[in-house]
């Protein structure tokens, strides 16, 4: 057993895991962070991604004492109390899920997408940055709408803030 010691969600964790212990096992089961789910097991889904150190990863590809000492950031600590984040807000007026499985993965993938990018995001760039996940319910159409709106909304704020 190693220990590992993640700051989650602004929280120091420290947990005991087996070395060949996921990031995504260690999440949901030894921190019941279980908004990040497994769609997979062949890295293809990204049903999984969170953020490491800032940067989305899928969760499933990382080994949880690969972790040690990061920043990590799940879909649980997006938003700021009972205001949702930009992207969160996007998907829900833009009906962005069906069933909802993939989408904090998307959502997640989407917020690093945001970020990365400093323009406003077109269709075209969204839907190539989307490869990575996949939708069971194939809810893209309105996926890539949602992702647009909140690129326009946080291109707006940082505007406000210069
Ligand atoms: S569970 Fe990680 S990519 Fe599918
Ligand atoms: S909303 Fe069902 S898998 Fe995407």
């Amino acid at each position: 057993m190693t220990s590992v010691s993640i700051t989650v969600n602004g929280t120091a964790r420290t947990a005991e895991v087996e070395g060949r212990t996921l990031l995504v096992n260690l999440l949901r089961e030894g921190f019941g962070l279980t908004g990040t789910h497994i769609g997979c097991d062949t890295s293809q889904c990204g049903a999984c991604v969170v953020h490491v150190d800032g940067k989305a990863v899928k969760s499933c590809t990382m080994l949880a004492a690969q972790a040690d000492g990061a920043t990590v950031l799940t879909i649980e600590g997006l938003a700021h109390g009972d205001e949702l984040h930009p992207v969160q807000a996007a998907f829900h007026e833009h009906h962005g899920l069906q069933c909802g499985f993939c989408t904090p993965g998307m959502i997640m993938a989407a917020v690093d997408m945001i970020e990365r990018h400093d323009a406003q995001l077109d269709e075209a760039t969204i839907r190539h940055e989307l490869e990575g996940n996949i939708c069971r319910c194939t809810g893209y159409h309105n996926i890539v709408k949602a992702i647009q709106a909140a690129s326009d909304r946080m291109a707006g704020l940082r505007q406000a803030a210069e």
